[in-house]
């Protein structure tokens, strides 16, 4: 799987967005180690503290198949910009090597790991 390809399923997720308050559409595109990819958008509700953001409705959707092995996942907004803290927990739970391409409406993206973006993270391994 070609980032680019991660990239255009996020993309498309992303038009599936629902964003009536923020108007801030994103879209994410999760790659499971089996090879199948689970996608998700931001869902907002009129209860603003409930809105779930995209990367978690991908990761919730994959765990609820039975993954919990990831390679990478792609995160579309129209400038680019990187997972919000919770998500970055969230994902840091199945494992800091997760790449995590962040790409913007045009396309253009950048590759990085979750390490750098959650350095000195808490996880499972603290719990042992
Ligand atoms: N949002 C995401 O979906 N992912 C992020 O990483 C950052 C924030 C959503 C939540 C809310 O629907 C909107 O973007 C504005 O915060």
């Amino acid at each position: 799987m070609e980032h680019e390809d991660l990239v255009a399923k996020a993309m498309e997720a992303r038009e599936k967005a629902h964003v009536p308050y923020s108007h801030f559409a994103v879209g994410a595109a999760l790659l499971a180690k089996s090879g199948r990819i689970y996608t998700g958008c931001n869902v907002e509700n009129a209860s603003y503290g409930l809105s779930v953001c995209a990367e978690r409705v991908a990761v919730f959707k994959a765990i609820s198949e039975g993954e919990r092995d990831f390679e990478a996942i792609a995160v579309v907004t129209e400038k680019g910009v990187t997972p919000c803290g919770a998500c970055r927990q969230v994902l840091m739970e199945f494992g800091e090597d997760i790449q995590v391409i962040v790409a913007n409406g045009a396309g253009e993206y950048r590759v990085l790991t979750l390490q750098k973006l959650l350095p000195e993270a808490f996880t499972p391994k603290h719990l042992e």
